[in-house]
């Protein structure tokens, strides 16, 4: 993807004394009293903040926190608790602006963050006389915000197409490199695991993926769907039987390109969904009536991990099982393990799939994980997002100008 990248034009001295507007995704989660819970997004916005004060700039930072109402501020919408976090990673203080649309006073070498952007009206429809507005702020736009890539607001779109300079940060340029290495000019076999618990929340992924990978590994109700449309019995496990014909036309697509979706031969299940529930190994076509398929087997999780140990990539969004449940885990686990012994190159993404990547403790073995949560998988679906959509547009009017 051709995009103009923040780190070359830092490089060749082209920040120093511009007023820089970084559209960062600092949408973290905050407990009932506004406290931090989690705050991976923050600490992913660092290194382009440093950047662009280490080359002079004068930095004005913005983000959208939850999805507040436009035009009514409330207090649980101001993105304090996010300053004070930020002061604390980059060792000085970062002061909050509110009412920013009209003009920011900030000098080369200072940092602002911009109060939540959602909050100014029009932001969400991208109103042009907004972004242009936003544009007008700075002499250099930078999205950093992956994790708001998919969305077309002022700030992720219309502030790029109006701004004098467009660009991408270093997480967001990171991003868009690890997702072309797995999806665009991915080292083959290129296995995908998708899991969850519906395929129809995840039916446009399994058919994009269907068209690209070698193997594609499901799981979760998913799995349990896949399983009906292979003729076998899951109880009253999860499962969408209306989306059978829908899981049979992605089997019969892949069986097409000599790729597969390999079905579980064993199963873990349980009469009731709970922690505590006696858990039972037993063969695929021997689950009962009132059984619960809750995780895949030993002898499926050894197989499938033979198959991520041969892999050129992995591309993994889903637990296999209810790993929350220990006696449910395994799946997850031995999968876990696999990609973080395998030679290939793997890219995860997803809430509950970095949850399971920190339950096992595998982030430093995992190629890169990836900061977006609903973009991770409209990549997947194969759509473009609309915040690459624009860099690249204003990268090929660059390219044209010169
Ligand atoms: C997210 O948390 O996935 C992003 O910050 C996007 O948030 P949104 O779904 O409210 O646009």
């Amino acid at each position: 993807m051709q995009i103009l990248r923040f780190s070359d034009l830092c490089a060749n001295g082209q920040v120093a004394g511009k007023r820089v507007f970084i559209r960062a995704d600092l949408n973290v989660p905050l407990d009932a009293d506004g406290h931090i819970t989690e705050d991976t997004r923050i600490r992913a916005s660092v290194p382009c903040i440093q950047m662009a004060l280490a080359a002079g700039a004068a930095v004005m930072v913005t983000s959208h926190l939850g999805r507040p109402e436009e035009g009514r501020f409330k207090p649980e919408d101001s993105l304090a608790p996010v300053a004070q976090r930020l002061s604390e990673l980059l060792g000085r203080s970062v002061p909050l602006r509110a009412g920013w649309v009209d003009g920011v006073a900030v000098q080369p070498g200072e940092v602002v963050l911009l109060e939540n952007c959602r909050v100014n009206p029009g932001e969400k429809k991208n109103d042009p006389a907004l972004a242009r507005a936003i544009a007008a702020l700075c002499d250099i736009y930078v999205n950093d915000a992956f994790g708001t890539a998919h969305r077309a607001e002022a700030t992720t779109y219309g502030a790029a197409q109006y701004a004098p300079v467009a660009c991408a940060g270093p997480l967001l340029a990171a991003e868009i490199d690890a997702l072309g290495k797995a999806l665009a000019q991915p080292q083959r076999p290129l296995a995908a695991i998708v899991a969850g618990s519906k395929v129809s929340t995840k039916l446009t992924i399994l058919q994009s993926l269907a068209g690209k990978v070698d193997q594609l590994i499901v799981g979760g109700g998913i799995a349990n769907t896949f399983m009906l449309a292979a003729g076998l019995p899951i109880g009253k496990s999860l499962a969408e039987p209306g989306l059978v014909d829908a899981a049979r036309s992605v089997m019969q697509a892949m069986k097409e390109r000599g790729a597969e979706v390999p079905i579980p031969t064993d199963v873990v299940t349980a009469k009731a969904f709970s922690a505590d529930a006696p858990a039972t190994t037993k063969r695929a076509d021997a689950v009962e009536e009132d059984d619960l398929i809750l995780d895949i087997g030993p002898e499926t999780a050894a197989r499938l991990a033979r198959q991520l140990a041969q892999a050129g990539t992995i591309v993994w969004n889903g637990p296999v099982g209810v790993f929350e449940f220990p006696a449910f885990g395994n799946g997850t686990r031995v999968l876990a393990e696999a990609i973080a012994d395998s030679p290939a190159f793997s890219i995860a993404g997803g809430g509950d799939t970095l949850a399971a990547i920190a339950k096992y403790g595998i982030e430093d073995r995992v190629g890169y994980i990836s900061t977006g949560g609903g973009a991770f998988l409209e990549v997947l679906e194969g759509r473009t997002l609309p915040a690459f959509e624009i860099l690249e547009k204003r990268a090929a009017g660059n390219a044209a100008a010169q």
